[in-house]
């Protein structure tokens, strides 16, 4: 009995310090999304602190490569007159979208598989593409109108990308420290817009 209960302090106290030691390294992480000017997603270098482990990334790489050699002479043209289906990324070259790719996995820590079938890229196969392009509408209506509408206190206008919300995970909320949790902060907010955490899936 004793030794059982003792057991189950133990490990509450390693699962509090690996919750807390997530939770300082996520809030390390500076403002800003790895979105670069026009680059949904693109621009910052993996493993940053706070982020979920990317298992994706060879096999994004590596799918960016066999593309990049199949539009071979063409990367630096306009990606429109190279893709067949560019309804947002319009005025970006063809390499610009490839590693526009790329960034967005790796912010959503998820594989090109998760909005494409491999091979079928032009297609509307996986609902999640579209909801991409939305999220690249909104991220740019953030950056280009409403953040520019207002004055900050500090030089410089915040900006988001595609990793400021996701931080790895394909659903924000994935990874979150829960409301009231351990070392959670205050355990006030509901980061899903009001939805009590446990009724989440
Ligand atoms: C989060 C969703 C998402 C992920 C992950 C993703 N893509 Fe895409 N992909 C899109 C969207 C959205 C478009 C269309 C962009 C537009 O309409 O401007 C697209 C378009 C493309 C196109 C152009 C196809 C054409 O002919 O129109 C290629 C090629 C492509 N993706 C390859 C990849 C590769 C390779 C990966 C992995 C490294 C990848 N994508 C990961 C959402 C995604
Ligand atoms: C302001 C915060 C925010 C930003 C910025 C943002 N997202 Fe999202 N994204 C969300 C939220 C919230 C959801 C809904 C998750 C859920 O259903 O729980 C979501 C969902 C998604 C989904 C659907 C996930 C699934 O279930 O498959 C995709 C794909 C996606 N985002 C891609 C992107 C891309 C690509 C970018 C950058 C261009 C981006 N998001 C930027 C907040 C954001």
């Amino acid at each position: 009995m004793r030794r059982s209960s003792l057991a189950v302090v133990v490990l509450c106290v390693c699962a509090a310090l690996v919750f807390l030691s997530f939770v300082r390294s996520a809030g390390a992480q500076g403002p800003g999304g790895p979105g670069g000017p026009g680059g949904p997603g693109g621009g910052r270098p993996p493993g940053m602190m706070g982020m979920a482990p990317d298992s994706f990334a060879a096999e994004r790489e590596s799918l960016v490569a066999i593309t990049m050699e199949r539009i071979k002479g063409r990367e630096n043209v306009a990606a429109e007159s190279v893709f067949k289906n560019i309804r947002v990324m319009k005025g970006r070259t063809a390499a610009q979208v490839l590693r526009g790719m790329n960034g967005m996995g790796r912010s959503l820590g998820v594989s090109c598989r998760h909005c494409h079938i491999e091979n079928h890229w032009a297609d509307e196969d996986k609902p999640a593409k579209d909801v991409a392009r939305n999220m690249m509408r909104m991220t740019s209506a953030l950056n280009d109108s409403l953040i520019p509408s207002y004055t900050w206190p500090h030089d410089g206008k915040p900006r988001v990308g595609c990793f400021t919300c996701h931080r790895g995970h394909a659903k924000p909320m994935e990874g979150m420290p829960r409301p009231g949790g351990p070392g959670g902060p205050g355990g006030t907010g509901r980061p899903e817009g009001g939805r009590p955490p446990g009724e989440r899936h």
